[in-house]
């Protein structure tokens, strides 16, 4: 049975650390406000562009699965803030990394990475591709207004990246299930607005860009698409979720991932945390989770583990991956 397994992984995230306390010489708010409402105590702001921290992260995987850049069959990176949008910034990673292959980015928001696995899991079932790289990368800092509380303190940069490769094994391994999901009825909950082709760029509102959110119903969305998707990928595998060892899910507020875990019934403990250091990395969250997931030994050969996410679109998405 062709299976589709994670075989590398790597991080890149950026030196300069922006803490709660630096916001508030920015703004008119506090640690106190932002921990207690997010879980974020600080956040990595990048000085170079989202395909130079994508390049580190492919580089640290390549280098983990035991691979150069020529071993790689497809290149797929999730972002919504590529540092061109023409070329796709695949390709600028490919050609860091000299692979001869194809290239292309998605943008699927914070389920981008989740989107990225399952059409890399597709490729190699099919047989299609052997070993595809995937790929989060954000530089959210770029859509930041400093001056704007409600948004400016959520965000950080970072990227993260996995090789996804074929093995034959008797049992299902690796990817057992994923699933995606858009609900476009909610599409105006988050966007960013004044950026984009249907602008005249020669009004002058088309230079102002920001980024717009209803915190509130996407807090509320969020858990129901998480769960939604959860659910429909172990049900899919056939695997119950008492067997599953850790939950990673994206990072977006530590209490969606709370609320998520306690009506999935299942322990608060099995969820992997980390957004107090790093904020909310959009597609980059995810493979930032299990690089440090790994790092701190929560993860362990064998292990079931539950990767979910939600989005602007509005996305969702789900992995349930035998490690
Ligand atoms: N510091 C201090 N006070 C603040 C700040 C701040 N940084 N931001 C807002 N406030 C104030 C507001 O002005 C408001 O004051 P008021 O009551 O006097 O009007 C009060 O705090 C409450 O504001 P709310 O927006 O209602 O706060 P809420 O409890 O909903 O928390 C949050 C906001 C954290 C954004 C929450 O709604 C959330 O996590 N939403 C989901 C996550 C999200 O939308 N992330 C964006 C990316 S999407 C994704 O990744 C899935």
């Amino acid at each position: 049975m062709l299976s589709a397994q994670i075989t590398g992984w790597g991080k890149c995230l950026p030196p300069a650390v922006l803490t709660n306390d630096d916001l508030t010489h920015l703004m008119d708010t506090s640690d106190e406000w932002i921990r207690t409402r997010t879980g974020i105590g600080e956040r990595r702001i990048s000085h170079v562009s989202t395909s130079t921290m994508a390049t580190v992260a492919a580089k640290h995987a390549l280098a983990c699965a035991g691979l150069s850049g020529e071993d790689i069959d497809m290149i797929i990176l999730a972002s919504a803030t590529p540092d061109t949008l023409v070329p796709n910034i695949a390709a600028t990673v490919q050609a860091e990394i000299g692979a001869n292959c194809a290239a292309f980015d998605i943008n699927a928001a914070c389920s981008g990475f989740l989107y990225a696995l399952g059409l890399a899991t597709a490729q190699i079932r099919s047989g299609q591709n052997r070993r595809v790289l995937i790929i989060g990368a954000e530089r959210l800092s770029f859509y930041v207004n400093w001056t704007l509380r409600d948004t400016a303190v959520l965000f950080g940069d970072a990227a993260g990246a996995v090789i996804v490769e074929a093995v034959e094994q008797s049992e299902p391994t690796g990817v057992l299930a994923y699933a995606m999901h858009n609900d476009p009825s909610g599409r105006e909950h988050l966007r960013v607005q004044g950026f984009g082709s249907d602008l005249d760029r020669l009004s002058p509102e088309a230079t102002e860009f920001f980024l717009d959110f209803n915190g509130r119903e996407i807090f509320k969305r969020a858990i129901a698409g998480m769960g939604a998707l959860s659910q429909q990928v172990l049900e899919q595998a056939g695997v119950s979720k008492e067997e599953v060892d850790l939950v990673v899910p994206h990072q977006a507020n530590v209490r969606i991932i709370d609320t998520l875990v306690a009506k999935m019934g299942l322990p608060a403990e099995k969820a992997f945390v980390n957004i107090e250091h790093h904020g909310n990395t959009s597609a980059a969250t995810i493979p930032m989770a299990l690089c440090d997931a790994l790092e701190q030994g929560r993860i362990h050969p064998g292990d079931t583990l539950l990767s979910c996410a939600f989005g602007a679109g509005l996305t969702s998405a789900a992995a349930l991956i035998k490690w």
